[in-house]
């Protein structure tokens, strides 16, 4: 079978290629190219040793991100830049390989090339230079070696050197490539890529019934890297209408194919909940949140998943669209078994939109995993609540890990609504939300644990967000 000819820059060079657009790109930048600086370790997006920095054209140039490549299919790449740590060398190491040396930050040096595209896409992207922030866009890079105490030393170094220097009023890449972070080439690549461009955006109405739809990935390149292999695949990411994060009518619209780290650093979003930021890095690593989308995230239909968790309380709605349809589906009623949802054939989710949160309505998002970061919950669980006089007046609560499905908690919520924020009422919907739920045992832990960390995260909730009025000696 031919395959469509997928043409990108891959560091200073054109390349063209006819393999299929499910092939992994490690495999083609190691296999084909012979470009071994690009570590392959895990394969599943856990360890970073495979990123490279994935260029987007946008009007105003070109936007860069540190990816995974193990989980990135060739396809992805059509009229984009792909830099792997050989596309950063230059006669000499640049500031950050320089810093990681001088601070004893490489050892084996398998981990090395990741963590210096991490920190290259952290100096491209950030708008203030901040270790802790810095230390944080590295959340999918693992070392076995250094401990990592030699690499928080470069970092702190890093952020000290070239804080001061930073002009966020000037484009990035060339303030990187004056400080040696990145090579000269990188001016031209705006204008080399554009005639690479694949033609018109494609509308969702092309959409042919039988294909693959194809978003970050970070499921699909796990869960079934055959099928993509053999396509057809639909790639979502050129479609304009499935992006931004806007506010219309008192509606928060999502995209559907907004990826998680877009949807993490909104600034609608920070307002609308105040602990947005602290939730989403429990999420996912940055590789992975620079990929992985909110549909991707919905239509997966883990029952764990820890957007679909966020989203469930607030009355959100799917807009989904084929060729010669389109239907709102509220998401409570989109999942009717595992892994079974309401979306036919040709079908795709295009919007996400939920009323805008009351100013005095109070949410909260809670998640249990084995380890705090980068790991999968066994139980997770949001609420939103509007409250008057102290009596509840709505309620949603969402609960992950416990049922089939994402689960919204109607029998709970129905009780919940109109009593008042007290103790008892706490314990006694605690008591209805068992009886709505069937956990099963499973790796992340036996039904009796997750029903008992359910009801702890249940009561965290209230913990949290009454901190006044509710106090844990009256939950035991
Ligand atoms: C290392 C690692 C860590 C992870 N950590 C977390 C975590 O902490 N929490 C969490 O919830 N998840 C986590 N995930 C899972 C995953 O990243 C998310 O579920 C992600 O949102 C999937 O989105 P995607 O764009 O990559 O989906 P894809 O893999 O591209 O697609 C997933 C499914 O959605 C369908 N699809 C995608 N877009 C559309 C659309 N617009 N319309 C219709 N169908 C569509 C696809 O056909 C496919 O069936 C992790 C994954 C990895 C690899
Ligand atoms: S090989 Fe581990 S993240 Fe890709
Ligand atoms: S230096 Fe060996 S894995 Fe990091």
């Amino acid at each position: 079978m031919t395959h469509k000819k997928i043409r990108f820059m891959l560091n200073q060079q054109v390349v063209e290629t006819t393999l299929p657009p499910g092939m992994v790109a490690l495999d083609f930048i190691r296999q084909q190219q012979r470009l071994t600086g690009t570590k392959e370790s895990c394969r599943e997006g856990e360890c970073g040793s495979c990123s490279v920095l994935l260029g987007h054209p946008r009007a105003e140039g070109v936007e860069y991100k540190a990816v995974a490549s193990c989980l990135l299919p060739l396809g992805e790449l059509d009229g984009k830049h792909m830099v792997t740590i050989e596309g950063l060398n230059g006669e000499k190491l640049t500031p950050v390989q320089q810093a990681l040396v001088d601070h004893g930050g490489v050892q084996c040096g398998y981990c090395t090339p990741g963590f210096v595209i991490s920190l290259t896409d952290y100096f491209l992207g950030a708008g203030a230079y901040d270790p802790v922030e810095a230390l944080a866009a590295l959340d999918g890079n693992i070392c076995r070696c250094t401990g990592y105490v030699s690499i928080r030393r470069c970092i702190d170094d890093l952020c000290r050197r070239f804080a001061p220097l930073l002009d966020t009023g000037k484009p990035r890449v060339p303030q990187l490539i004056e400080w040696g972070m990145l090579p000269a080439y990188f001016l031209d690549i705006p204008d080399q890529i554009k005639s690479l461009l694949p033609s018109a955006p494609k509308a969702i109405r092309q959409i042919e019934s039988e294909s693959l739809i194809v978003a970050g990935t970070t499921d699909l390149m796990i869960q079934v890297p055959g099928k993509l292999l053999r396509g057809p695949l639909e790639f979502v990411s050129g479609m304009d209408q499935l992006t931004g994060i806007t506010e219309e009518h008192n509606q928060v619209i999502l995209g559907a194919a907004v990826t998680m780290e877009e949807f993490k650093i909104s600034p609608l979003l920070r307002r609308l909940f105040p602990g947005h930021d602290e939730y989403m890095k429990r999420v996912a690593s940055r590789i992975i949140r620079n990929r992985a989308t909110l549909a991707g995230n919905i239509v997966n239909a883990s029952p764990i998943a820890d957007v679909t968790i966020f989203l469930l309380p607030l009355q959100t709605r799917l807009l989904l669209v084929s060729e010669n349809s389109q239907r709102q589906v509220p998401l409570e009623r989109f999942y009717k078994a595992y892994k079974e949802m309401d979306l036919q054939a040709g079908e795709i989710l295009q919007t996400i939109t939920f009323p805008k949160p009351s100013p005095t309505g109070l949410f909260n998002f809670e998640k249990v995993a084995r380890r705090k970061y980068l790991d999968i919950a066994a139980c997770n669980s949001a609420i939103y609540l509007e409250v008057r006089d102290r009596m509840i007046t709505r309620v949603g609560i969402s609960a992950g890990g416990v049922a089939p499905i994402p689960l919204l908690l109607k029998a709970t919520t129905q009780f919940l609504e109109g009593k008042p924020i007290e103790g008892k009422t706490i314990q006694t919907a605690a008591g209805i939300m068992q009886e709505e739920i069937a956990p099963i045992s499973d790796v992340r832990g036996s039904a009796d644990y997750k029903r008992l960390l359910l009801r702890q995260l249940f009561y965290a909730h209230f913990l949290v967000l009454f901190p006044d009025f509710i106090k844990a000696e009256e939950l035991l």
